[in-house]
């Protein structure tokens, strides 16, 4: 056989979905991918059904289908501080996984240098080695997961090509403040760097922290190319709808991109969809007491077994320590809680770049239910983990 190429022997599938097969083979509650049990908004589902017998079923124009982006543009507006051109400012795609790849391969050329804030969501490292950047990876220092100033400011004077922006943060569940941002703006600025932002947990943020646009400080429109989706906001992470919201001189490059890669996403499912862009904003309001009644919750039963967390400030994972446990290998403790507690979290080590095993990430978009089973089992955790070895 001829070899395969180097790039895609360059990284592992994915430990999150990898953990979701592994938790299936013993039955456990999945914690590890992030994906809500319950359903999503009735009034979607319903529409859904609606359009199945009508149409559309064919090609959608390739960056979207218009009254998806026309309501798109209108909700972003409000949300985003500014108006937003649905035709030259927009492009949808099949989930922020491909928006954060077609973004990357639209400013970044072999051999560019990129900064990763780590921990980091899996995918980035992937996107780098896909399109042939070099990571630059800052740590986000836990357990507040404040980034040090200078160590930033040095990565810029890499000159790298783009900066990836995880905000709100997986899985730190870290919310950058405003001075954070117009620090990492001014330098973004200085060094003439793209900010490549992935938003998709924009609005699960908890009190009293709010979600700022890093395109929204001045000078950044033009050189943020903002990557979101509907996966987590409406709970249909199954649909694969994402989007690009950027100025026209990259929207241009990004339509070509995901013309090639894609053609475009689902029309059925944008069309569906479109019920929830145009939803009032008390959904959204909803949408954040929904999240931090599961957040609480989970937290408090963690708690109550005195186990050591991080408490995010947005997003839906909570990171917990397992240095008491004596894991050194964080993976084979996922496994063995898999299969011995009988619940499913993902080994931290997936998402730092540091030598770092002492965390393993839980979500909890999950019913009560599931999140008291859950617990149930935890209960179990420290008396069991005696049991393991290494
Ligand atoms: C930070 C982050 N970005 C992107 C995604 C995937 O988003 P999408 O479903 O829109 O591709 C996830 C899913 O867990 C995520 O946590």
């Amino acid at each position: 056989m001829p070899s395969l190429s180097k790039k895609s022997s360059g990284f592992t599938d994915s430990v999150i979905r990898r953990m979701t097969r592994i938790g299936d083979r013993y039955g456990a509650i999945n914690l590890s991918q992030g994906f809500p049990d319950f359903d999503p908004p009735v009034e979607i589902t319903r529409k859904l059904k609606e359009i199945s017998m009508r149409g559309p079923h064919q090609y959608p124009i390739t960056w979207g289908a218009k009254n998806f982006r026309d309501a798109l543009a209108e909700k972003q507006a409000h949300f985003m501080g500014r108006k937003i051109d649905p035709e030259t400012e927009i492009v949808v795609t099949c989930g922020s996984t491909e928006a954060m790849m077609t973004a990357m391969m639209s400013v970044v050329d072999p051999g560019d240098k990129v900064i990763v804030f780590s921990p980091f969501y899996e995918n980035y490292g992937a996107d780098a080695i896909l399109t042939g950047a070099t990571p630059i990876y800052v740590p986000l220092i836990p357990p507040e997961f404040n980034f040090d100033k200078n160590v930033l400011e040095e990565a810029f004077k890499q000159h790298p090509k783009a900066l990836i922006l995880c905000n709100p943060s997986n899985p730190s569940g870290k919310v950058f403040t405003y001075e954070e941002l117009s620090f990492i703006s001014e330098l973004a600025i200085r060094y003439d760097t793209f900010v490549i932002t992935d938003e998709v947990y924009e609005h699960i943020i908890y009190e009293p922290y709010e979600h700022i646009y890093i395109s929204s400080l001045p000078g950044m429109y033009e050189r943020t190319i903002s990557c979101s989706s509907l996966s987590k906001t409406y709970s249909i992470t199954g649909w694969r709808i994402g989007y690009i919201i950027a100025c026209s001189e990259i929207t241009e490059r990004a339509k070509k991109v995901h013309d090639f890669l894609t053609v475009g996403a689902a029309s059925p499912l944008m069309e569906a969809a479109v019920t929830g862009l145009e939803f009032p904003g008390s959904y959204y309001k909803e949408l954040r007491e929904h999240y931090t009644h599961m957040r609480d919750l989970f937290i408090k039963g963690l708690d109550d077994f005195g186990l050591v967390h991080s408490i995010p400030q947005g997003a839906y994972f909570v990171l917990v320590d397992v240095s008491e446990f004596g894991v050194k290998n964080d993976l084979r403790f996922c496994e063995w809680m898999a299969e011995n507690v009988g619940v499913t979290a993902v080994p931290g080590s997936s998402f730092f770049k540091e030598d770092v095993n002492n965390y393993i990430r839980f979500h909890f978009a999950k019913k009560d239910e599931t999140l008291k089973n859950a617990l149930d089992r935890l209960s179990e955790l420290k008396s069991k983990a005696r049991c393991f070895k290494g």
